[in-house]
């Protein structure tokens, strides 16, 4: 059986507070969800469901397939064992190999070491088979193979996504402090919205969330962008098939969402690249821009949400000129969107007390290192008194 179809495990990684929306999203694909951990879920599938995987998942960063696993308590054992499996059977000899690995094992204390092994076992089981080898480096653009060692325990998998699934390629434009897209997903997912009710995004920057909402709203497969994933780099790999998964896929997407999506920023240039980012990722038809004050964004009648993602003041100083900024918000929120859920993404807990509103959910998240909230606030008609503040 050829591992296109044979099923194995599948380990997808996340950023740590999400795996809770990713093990919704892969069982949205109809796959099991065997195990959840800090940063990854487990799953089960062949090869082949790891195309749709990569395509579909918005809150995923990796879609890892389990090659093999064995015992290893020296540095001797990985390079036998390594060199032992069939690797001339999944990396082409004309190809190009990059290793990766996480390693937590008394038996190398340099996880260089065991990347430079890893790459060492394949190349030469596949020069001693074919009669040459794959070029290797740290470039994940082609076959990427991931060492997993824990103790005395190895896992190799196939990283089927290669670069980070975060990097969907609409955004040209970055600016500064910029949420990965995958955040963003796991925000947009968190607060339950379904695209039916209007999204207001103030404070865009590079609009990732907006865009990532409208990606969510117009049920687009977020990775139907990306020209190049690591499953492309595996022999047997089907590009027909593939093209065929990416056609259908784009095909069910909706034309237009019944929410309005509106995005705004007081700075002109935020403007300008969140819509350039918005065409690129084919969603600018989705969203409303306008230059302006957050206080001053158009928010519809009725029901809906709207997320804030502030600066929250790594730099010295910042925290006065935030405060403001934050009551601010508050403001905002109990004058100009009664009716609606509100949002603050931020990593400051001080500066969001100067919100001045009783939250009613505080989501955990991590933005890289920095642990974060999503502060949910529920703005009822009506004024509403007393209760903890922050
Ligand atoms: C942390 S960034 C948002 C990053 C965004 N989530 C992204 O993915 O690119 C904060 C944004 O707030 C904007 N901003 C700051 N003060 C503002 C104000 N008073 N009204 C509207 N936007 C403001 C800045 O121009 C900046 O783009």
């Amino acid at each position: 059986m050829s591992l296109w179809n044979e099923k194995r495990r599948i380990l997808i990684t996340c950023a740590r507070g999400t795996p809770g929306i990713l093990a919704g999203e892969i069982q949205a694909q109809r796959l099991p969800v065997r195990s959840s951990l800090e940063t990854a879920v487990e799953t089960e599938g062949t090869l082949a469901d790891t195309l749709r995987l990569n395509l579909s998942l918005r809150t995923a960063q990796r879609v890892l397939y389990l090659f093999d696993a064995f015992p290893a308590a020296k540095a001797q054992d990985l390079y036998q064992r390594l060199v032992m499996l069939p690797w001339e059977k999944v990396i082409a000899a004309d190809g190009f190999l990059s290793v990766t690995s996480s390693v937590d094992t008394a038996a190398v204390n340099d996880s260089r070491f065991a990347n430079v092994k890893t790459k060492d076992a394949i190349v030469d089981r596949i020069r001693e088979k074919q009669g040459r080898r794959p070029d290797s480096g740290p470039g994940r653009h082609g076959a990427v193979v991931h060492l997993h060692w824990e103790q005395d325990r190895c896992e190799v998998w196939l990283d089927t996504s290669g670069e980070p699934l975060s990097r969907r390629g609409y955004r040209k434009i970055p600016l500064e402090a910029p949420m990965q897209e995958t955040l963003a997903a796991a925000v947009i997912l968190a607060t339950g919205w379904d695209g039916k009710a209007p999204l207001v995004s103030p404070m865009c920057g590079s609009g990732t969330l907006a865009i990532e909402g409208a990606l969510i709203a117009s049920r687009q497969a977020p990775g139907i962008l990306r020209q190049n994933f690591g499953f492309m780099h595996l022999l047997g790999f089907d590009l027909s098939a593939f093209e065929k998964q990416r056609e259908e896929l784009k095909k069910a997407a909706l034309p237009k969402t019944a929410g309005r999506i509106i995005a705004t920023d007081i700075r002109p240039e935020a403007v300008e690249a969140a819509r350039q980012n918005a065409r690129t990722a084919e969603v600018e038809h989705l969203i409303e821009f306008q230059t302006c004050d957050f206080r001053e964004s158009t928010v519809p009648e009725g029901e809906g949400i709207v997320i804030l993602n502030p600066e929250y003041g790594e730099r010295m100083g910042d925290a006065g000129k935030l405060g403001d900024i934050y009551k601010g918000i508050g403001d905002f929120f109990k004058n100009r969107c009664l009716g609606y859920r509100g949002y603050i993404f931020t990593g400051n807990l001080e500066l969001a007390k100067q919100v001045g509103l009783r939250t009613k959910r505080r989501i955990p998240f991590y933005n890289g290192p920095i642990e974060c909230r999503l502060l949910e606030y529920e703005l009822y008609r009506g004024s509403r008194k007393g209760g903890t503040e922050g």
